[in-house]
């Protein structure tokens, strides 16, 4: 018998970033975060688990149709956490099937450049915890499935809800409270749309991981940005949310993907995400903005230069209309937000 379950997980853009590790063991951060799921019909991670007392070998995957390696800590304390809520099952239940001790097969694919800034490892890890949790039937909530995909990459404990998403970052040292939750679904705020925008397809130069520790490690803004300015702004932008307030929602993300950059830049040696293109986009929202006199559209980058544009639904022709006519040559996408997961065993 070949076991198998598939899955697939959403694509999340913080408005208030992590950016810091006070353990990169187990990934927990210096400071919380809050971000926006984006739909799966457009950017996703599809993940496949099997397996079977007839496979040998290491546990494998294939990501995009090429092998990974899956002997790094990240992966294998996915793997180990899993593999141990399954065993649990299993000694509760002799008559269950071992899967525990089978070796796995993972295949996965994005329908999105990998690694392009486009927090592909949110989605990626998400989906392989939820594949392999499904595989082993374990029906744990989201919020402990977090728990384990945020070892994987800390972000991807953001993908496993929809909507508006929080990750608290706790204080306990083994994590137990450093978790995701769901501030507000998707249907709370309908008309929300975001215009992810490839300026450049690329792997990005200095990945998030090493990027952080340096950053933690250097840079004299950081501290101020831990301490002071995110705790304000994750009250902030919850209220936003929670009372639709595009303006505030607009400026404070905004406001905190500079910040991020600031401190990416007062880092040493200084890190760019940003390139000329990306510093485009965000003239263009700030004069479309000016010309509306009140926020309408918001940018922001991760660790690479492609802009993701939050608006309502009701300027869409103004946002995405004056993008088409100023950089209509990148590609991209216009998405709605995603409201539940998709996919179960099977
Ligand atoms: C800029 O989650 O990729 O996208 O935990 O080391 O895997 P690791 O980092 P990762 O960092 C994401 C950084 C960010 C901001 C964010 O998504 O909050």
């Amino acid at each position: 018998t070949i076991y198998r379950a598939s899955t697939t997980a959403p694509v999340n853009i913080a408005v208030i970033k992590y950016w810091g590790k006070r353990d990169a063991k187990l990934n927990l951060p210096t400071n919380s975060s809050l971000s926006v799921t984006l739909s799966q019909d457009d950017l996703r991670t599809h993940t496949t688990a099997s397996c079977s007392s007839t496979f040998s070998g290491p546990d494998t995957l294939l990501l995009n149709g090429s092998p990974q390696d899956v002997s790094g800590a990240r992966t294998q304390a996915c793997f180990k956490a899993l593999r141990g809520l399954r065993a649990e099952l299993e000694t509760a239940n002799p008559s269950l099937p071992k899967l525990s001790t089978y070796p796995l097969r993972i295949v996965s694919s994005n329908n999105f450049p990998t690694a392009a800034g486009l927090a592909s490892s949110a989605s990626g890890f998400a989906a392989l915890v939820r594949a392999i949790a499904n595989l082993y039937e374990l029906h744990s909530s989201p919020t402990a499935l977090s728990q384990i995909a945020r070892q994987g990459s800390g972000s991807a404990c953001r993908s496993l809800f929809g909507g508006y998403v929080a990750w608290d970052q706790g204080s306990a040292a083994d994590g137990s409270d450093s978790l995701a939750r769901e501030v507000a679904p998707a249907s709370h705020w309908p008309e929300m749309r975001a215009l992810v925008l490839v300026v450049s397809a690329a792997k990005k130069g200095v990945s998030s991981t090493t990027g952080m520790q340096t950053t933690v490690a250097t840079s004299a803004l950081f501290r101020a940005r831990a301490e002071d300015v995110v705790p304000k702004r994750m009250a902030e932008m919850e209220r936003a949310i929670a009372e639709r307030d595009f303006d505030a929602f607009a400026r404070l993300t905004m406001r905190d993907s500079n910040n991020f950059h600031a401190v990416c830049l007062d880092t040493e040696p200084p890190i760019f995400y940003l390139n000329d293109v990306s510093r485009a986009a965000i003239r263009l929202v700030e004069c479309i903005n000016a010309a509306a006199g009140k926020a309408v559209a918001a940018y922001t980058f991760d660790a690479g230069p492609n802009a993701v544009i939050y608006f309502l639904e009701q300027n869409a022709g103004l946002v995405a209309g004056t993008f088409k006519t100023f950089l209509g040559h990148l590609d991209g996408w216009q998405t709605e937000l995603g409201n539940k997961l998709a996919g179960q065993a099977g």
